[in-house]
């Protein structure tokens, strides 16, 4: 066990915080931000209400850099209906319909009626379980508010986006972040950075095994589990000390105990999903081979552990020393097509300049 290393403030904005006054190169009515994807150590899977987007378990991530979101705001006065573009394509209507609910947060807040151009670039493959829903909110929600002039705390702003995709909250954040469970009548909830980026030299190493975008989104996926498995009042009620495990092993800076935990967290969500009605099957042949090509690493005293979310790839966390090795194996992997590294990074930034 290592002694905790840093008693800095997270590498984030501080949730007391107020966003940076708006540069003078920048004009009113338009912003832009960027924000990284995060992966949960712990994983929320289910909502205790779908209307409020409040998740019924709390969760714990690690902001990613460099897989992130660019969103530039415009609000238009010339335009009569939100647009909204992903990747230089107009999006689908589903999708422009959760932009434009948080564009009418902002527009309700701020006290204005125009209607905005959302330009949107991901920096990592869209759809495929990567997260692109996390950073995506947390981009279009701190670019949506500086354009409409407000000035909101973190927490606002991370409470706006979890009101969007509850993974979101988190990636206003940098480092290591807790998104506690929710409940309607009890604020807005919004999520807490725990630990800095610096805290602990860890890589992730995550092994692409498909392409294109996933069949089944995680919000469709986790109502169904939550409406039809008949694990998920297990999960719920074991969520908080599987969270719990997960912070302390973090803190104590422990791979592994992290790793039992944070495989255990993945693989009883995973289970959720599979026993679901109809079951949901995120896993490809490459995803089955990449954990156990994880296990035979540690087993040979590799720090690394393996963790998947709502699609097929295979997020491998490791000690920043055994990452060649980590992606060596990888590579080398039947069904792994490619392998993409990232850290742990910052939390959203409202970026200089006009689109
Ligand atoms: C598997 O945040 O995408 O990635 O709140 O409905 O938008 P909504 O769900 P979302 O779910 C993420 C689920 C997960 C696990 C996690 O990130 O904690």
């Amino acid at each position: 066990m290592n002694p905790p290393k840093s008693t800095n403030p997270p590498n984030s904005m501080n949730p007391a915080q107020k966003h940076e006054p708006r540069p003078k190169s920048m004009s009113a009515g338009q912003a832009r931000a960027r924000a990284c994807a995060n992966i949960a150590m712990a994983k929320y899977w289910g909502k205790s209400d779908a209307d409020l987007n409040l998740p019924a378990v709390p969760s714990l991530s690690v902001t990613l850099e460099p897989l992130s979101t660019e969103t530039s705001v415009v609000f238009d006065p010339s335009a009569d209906a939100d647009v909204f573009s992903l990747d230089g394509q107009t999006a689908p209507p589903a999708e422009r319909a959760r932009v434009v609910a948080v564009l009418d947060r902002v527009r309700h807040q701020a006290g204005i009626g125009l209607r905005a151009r959302v330009e949107s670039v991901n920096h990592f493959p869209t759809g495929a379980g990567l997260a692109s829903s996390a950073s995506g909110f947390a981009a279009l929600s701190a670019a949506a508010t500086a354009a409409a002039g407000l000035s909101l705390s973190a927490a606002a702003l991370s409470a706006l986006a979890r009101s969007a995709s509850a993974s979101a909250a988190r990636s206003v954040f940098g480092g290591f972040v807790k998104l506690p469970a929710g409940r309607p009548g009890q604020g807005d909830l919004a999520a807490q950075p725990l630990l800095p980026a610096s805290h602990w030299d860890l890589s992730v190493v995550v092994a692409i095994t498909a392409r294109g975008r996933k069949a089944i989104g995680s919000r469709t996926a986790m109502n169904l589990s939550r409406d039809t498995s008949r694990y998920y009042p297990a999960w719920v009620e074991g969520a908080e000390a599987s969270c719990k495990r997960v912070a302390e092993a973090l803190a104590a800076r422990d791979f592994r105990a992290l790793a039992a935990a944070v495989e255990e967290s993945s693989l009883a969500m995973h289970a959720l999903a599979m026993t679901s009605s109809p079951p949901v099957l995120y896993w490809q042949p490459g995803s089955v081979a990449a954990l156990h090509a994880v296990r035979r690493l540690r087993d040979a005293g590799v720090p690394v552990c393996a963790t998947m979310d709502a699609g097929p790839h295979v997020k491998c966390i490791c000690e920043r020393d055994a990452r060649d090795r980590v992606r060596r194996a990888l590579s080398e992997t039947p069904g792994v097509h490619e392998t993409l590294v990232a850290v742990p990074g910052p939390g959203v930034r409202v970026t200089l300049g006009a689109p």
